[in-house]
């Protein structure tokens, strides 16, 4: 499927060759969506740009390139504003046709990528033993969003979940296990006992070193496969892995496979020991380090690879996993979700993994924080970390309230599974409909309203145009040519081309939020429309259109939410 913007393109270039306007070598001609609808659906700054640098009147070039360029059956005569702006209005029998093949096409107009890659996405990768808490929701579900989109644009994707379940955590929470660990609690729930043990032994062990050595020893037992704090630490991961996998289940996210940190272990030793062997590992105070003098950035941040006391550390961790990644899954892409503190980590890696030779593109997609109204970090009363599971109950129960008050005669079983939809999609809308290297303070008011750019908005939306469909009870038949001829039609054509552009633009810098706010116009277009254009009274060609686009649009918001991780209901 050829997109509008490509065919204007397109055009474009050729106006410009017309025109005999000098080309430089790589000068790619650009359409973007126009900034102002009144005076066209897309628009293009090539020409000011070029005149800028063949150093002519853009305005001029502009009317030149206009004045060359064949326009006929594509937009009608394109006009020149501002500074040297052309405006193109697509023509309505083109913009008719394309919507009847975004209608029939599988993927609704979003074009497959032309090189597919094998990409690993690594993220969520929380730390096993302590519960998720709402830091957790950035690298989550942008994650979850970006897996979701990629594999929608043909990309071969294997998520994995990086877990962090070997540090040095599991002296202290071994040392509690045999002495403090009640065993009830476990079965009840295991995470809050582990972090009950552990915050009772962190405590001793700080007041009395006696302790602290005991964790220690602990710690190397496991280390070196002693099997009572093997048996121990097994449990603690299982426990744990059960725990995160209700979450990740009622979010509905999958991951391929859960390789964390201990997966590793066996293959640390072999990595230095290439390092040292290939002259990149060195050592410096008896530590075994990376060093990267050509990168001015680093050149005084080397990575240790293995510390004084023989222990290995994150970076080599990080090195055989890409390691692993590459040898078993053809990775050609590795995009890690994950904060922003963990930066020169992503970077030493990275150069590390040039200096060794390892042809893999790799990108530390980070994001920023978020915040409680006081705009600081959240935490509970007690100053502890909001737990995730918490934030979910809490906007599912909040969900409720508004779904009773909404509309009280659903049943029991559909206000359950509509306040499961409405408050988990409303907390991934709030994520993601923000650019993730901002900071947002989290409020349910917000994410939960039915107005304004949130998920109960587009949620209703869908639910608009499914109420239209149940009055017609399945008598339905789709026309094979449509008229578009009122604004409202026109509008609602032009943004539902939009989400073909719109989805493989969210796989250059990462922004889940250019869906969402595509999502947020489409469905303001859709109301516009809906006021304007009366539906089932309409007759004819017009209403057999105005059916198309209703269905068209309910598609496009389903799929739409679903690459956002968020799942409509047909009823609210
Ligand atoms: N477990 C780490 C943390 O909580 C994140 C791991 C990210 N992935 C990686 N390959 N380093 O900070």
């Amino acid at each position: 499927m050829t997109l509008l913007p490509q065919l204007l393109r397109k055009q474009l270039t050729l106006a410009l060759e017309e025109a005999d306007a000098e080309i430089p070598e790589g000068f790619q001609v650009a359409i973007s969506l126009a900034t102002d609808a009144r005076f066209g659906d897309y628009q293009s700054n090539s020409a000011m740009i070029l005149a800028k640098r063949l150093k002519q009147n853009p305005r001029e070039l502009a009317q030149a390139v206009v004045d060359a360029g064949e326009w006929d059956g594509l937009c009608e005569t394109p006009e020149i504003a501002g500074p040297g702006f052309i405006n193109f209005k697509v023509t309505t029998e083109i913009l008719q046709k394309h919507t009847l093949s975004v209608f029939i096409d599988g993927h609704l107009g979003v074009p497959q990528a032309a090189t597919p890659h094998t990409v690993i996405i690594d993220f969520s990768a929380p730390n096993v033993a302590k519960p998720m808490h709402i830091g957790h929701i950035r690298s989550t579900f942008i994650g979850d969003c970006l897996n979701r989109v990629a594999r929608y644009l043909g990309h071969k994707v294997i998520t994995d979940n990086h877990i962090g379940d070997w540090g040095t955590q599991f002296g202290m929470i071994i040392y509690g296990w045999k002495k403090y660990l009640n065993k009830e609690a476990l079965a009840e729930d295991a995470i809050r006992e582990l972090v009950r043990v552990y915050r009772q032994v962190n405590a001793e062990a700080k007041a009395d070193e006696a302790v602290m050595q005991e964790c220690r020893d602990e710690l190397v037992k496991l280390q070196q496969g002693d099997a009572e704090n093997h048996a121990i630490w097994q449990e603690t991961v299982d426990l744990s892995l059960d725990q995160l996998r209700s979450i990740y289940d009622w979010l509905d996210i999958s991951f391929d496979h859960y390789l964390g940190e201990s997966f590793y272990n066996d293959r640390l030793g072999p990595v230095v020991d290439e390092l040292i062997e290939k002259g990149l590992g060195e050592e410096s105070d008896g530590a075994i380090c990376i060093f990267f003098r050509d990168i001015p950035a680093l050149a005084e941040k080397p990575a240790i690879v293995r510390k004084r006391d023989g222990g290995f550390n994150y970076a080599t961790s990080d090195l055989a996993t890409i390691d692993y990644r590459i040898s078993e899954w053809n990775a050609d892409k590795i995009w890690y979700v994950v904060g922003a503190p963990q930066q020169l980590h992503f970077q030493q890696i990275f150069a590390a993994t040039t200096l060794r030779g390892n042809d893999v593109n790799m990108t530390h997609i980070t994001h920023g924080s978020i915040l409680g109204s006081n705009r600081k970090i959240m935490k509970t009363r007690d100053g502890d970390n909001v737990q995730l599971l918490d934030v979910l109950k809490e906007a599912v129960e909040r969900a409720k309230v508004l779904v009773v008050e909404k509309n009280p005669t659903l049943s029991d079983n559909e206000q359950k599974d509509i306040s499961e939809a409405i408050g988990l999609g409303a907390v991934k809308y709030a994520e993601l409909s923000q650019h993730r290297m901002t900071d947002y303070i989290f409020s349910w008011d917000k994410m939960l309203s039915f107005q304004g750019n949130t998920a109960p908005y587009l949620m209703n939306a869908y639910v608009r145009t499914r109420a239209i469909f149940r009055k017609l009870d399945g008598n339905v038949t789709f026309p094979d040519t449509i008229t578009l001829e009122a604004a409202g039609e026109r509008n609602l054509a032009i943004k539902l081309a939009q989400f073909g552009e719109t989805v493989p633009d969210i796989l250059n810098d990462f922004r889940p939020n250019l869906l969402a706010n595509y999502l947020f116009e489409l469905a303001q277009t859709f109301h516009g429309f809906y006021e304007e254009c009366p539906v089932l009274k309409s007759e004819g060609n017009t209403r057999a259109s105005r059916l198309l686009l209703c269905e068209l649009t309910s598609k496009v918001l389903k799929q739409g939410l679903d690459l956002l991780g968020i799942r409509v209901t047909d009823r609210m």
